[in-house]
């Protein structure tokens, strides 16, 4: 057998999606799981299980695999290097994916490259929030730990010094931002190889329920087209600025500029596929998962244009009712065009459990097929 091996750290459904889409091309998985009972780990053959932060387990993991990639951001940076050190190659490298793991080594970053971001600073204590509201508009402010959040895990809106409080207890530091007026979310997703070659997908809009991404539409509608290929071209810059391989996720946020014209500030950076990509699994000539996959073997990148004029994405969450099967019937007989991703996950209220895709030319339509079948599945529609 001469295919590679891809070693997948973390077993969740970024990685049982990869996982599929390297199964046409022959390439072999490894994956390194919490549980055997994790979303990839009930699909992948050859599973390990062990704690990703243990460099002793990363490393005879990595015996045998051609390359190292991620479903999560979270594996220590110094074990990555060490990684490096063995010589296995790990894509995205750990100079590239600690801007993905460190929001405030991000906004450094971004700050020197010129990228547009919230206001921002790393601040020390309750009162030096109030210090940071002060120096603007005041209150509201957004306050992040720096690591190891993930679905508004790990991010506060606060409206006093009081409320700052929370945020310090985890002991890590903590990232002030204005909170934007944005007038809606963006996201504009690139995948890069070793040696440069490039795809950007279409920019999409996201929108977010409770600080969880609900429904993603590709293209984002009304976009204007300069604003669109800028987005494009920034999100291609800090691709090969930072050195990415594989998938990166630029989340924005457009806000009215001050001339009135819009433009987009930087919210954060994913290196791994990502949710406002789910769509190009149905919706693109290539998906994000089939791209991330020849990125990191350095094989040419496939075609990321978009297959229909619109393709809605509606992730589905658990409801009360955790038999989701019983609803593919109503849901598969309503709309021929709908795909649905189940992730193998127990339904409970309010976790990730797929996602749906559908398109078609009508957006109106589009949207309202994929809303429904989310609604459906989760039980909070009917009929
Ligand atoms: N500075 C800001 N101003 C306004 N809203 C913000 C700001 N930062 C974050 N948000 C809101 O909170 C959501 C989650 O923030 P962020 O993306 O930083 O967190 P995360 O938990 O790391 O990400 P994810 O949900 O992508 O895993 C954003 O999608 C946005 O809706
Ligand atoms: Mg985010």
């Amino acid at each position: 057998m001469t295919f590679p091996v891809v070693g997948m750290v973390g077993g969740g459904q970024l990685a049982r999606m990869t996982h599929e889409a390297g199964i046409p091309l022959g390439i072999k998985f490894k994956l390194l799981s919490d549980t055997p009972q994790d979303s990839a780990a009930q699909v992948v053959s050859e599973v390990v299980i062990g704690d990703y932060r243990d460099l002793d387990t990363l490393r005879s993991f990595a015996r045998g695999c051609d390359v190292i990639t991620f479903d999560h951001e979270h594996v220590p940076t110094e074990h990555l290097k060490a990684l490096e050190a063995d010589g296995i190659p790990v894509r995205p490298g750990p100079e590239a994916l600690v801007h993905a793991q460190d929001k405030g080594v991000m906004r450094a970053r971004l700050d020197a490259l010129g990228v547009p971001c919230p206001r921002h600073r790393i601040v020390s204590d309750p009162e030096d929030v109030v210090a940071f509201a002060d120096e603007g508009d005041g209150f509201p402010v957004i306050l992040k730990t720096v690591r190891g959040g993930y679905d508004g895990k790990g991010v506060w809106v606060v409206r006093s010094s009081k409320e700052a409080a929370e945020p310090f207890r985890a002991g890590v530091p903590v990232l002030a931002e204005e909170k934007v007026p944005f007038t809606r979310e963006l996201a504009a997703n690139v995948v890069r190889s070793p040696h440069g070659q490039a795809v950007a997908y279409p920019v999409v809009e996201s929108i977010q329920v409770d600080g969880v991404c609900d429904t993603v539409i590709a293209p984002a509608p009304d976009l204007d087209a300069d604003l669109a290929a800028r987005a494009q071209e920034m999100a291609l810059r800090i691709a090969a600025e930072l050195g990415v391989v594989g998938h990166l996720a630029v989340e924005l946020f457009e806000v009215p500029g001050p001339d009135g014209e819009p433009r987009v500030l930087v919210n954060e950076l994913a290196m791994r596929p990502h949710n406002s990509g789910h769509w190009t699994q149905d919706g693109a000539i290539t998906s994000q998962f089939a791209n991330h996959v020849r990125a990191v073997l350095d094989l040419p990148l496939g075609d990321p244009r978009p297959r229909a004029p619109w393709t809605v994405m509606a992730n589905v969450l658990g409801g009360d009712y955790p038999d989701m099967y019983s609803a593919y019937l109503h849901c598969l007989a309503r709309d021929p065009q709908l795909k649905i991703h189940m992730y193998g996950k127990d339904v409970k209220p309010g976790r990730k459990v797929g996602h749906v895709n559908t398109y078609g030319d009508d957006l109106a339509d589009v949207r309202e097929r994929a809303a429904h079948a989310a609604g459906y599945l989760r039980g909070t529609i009917t009929e």
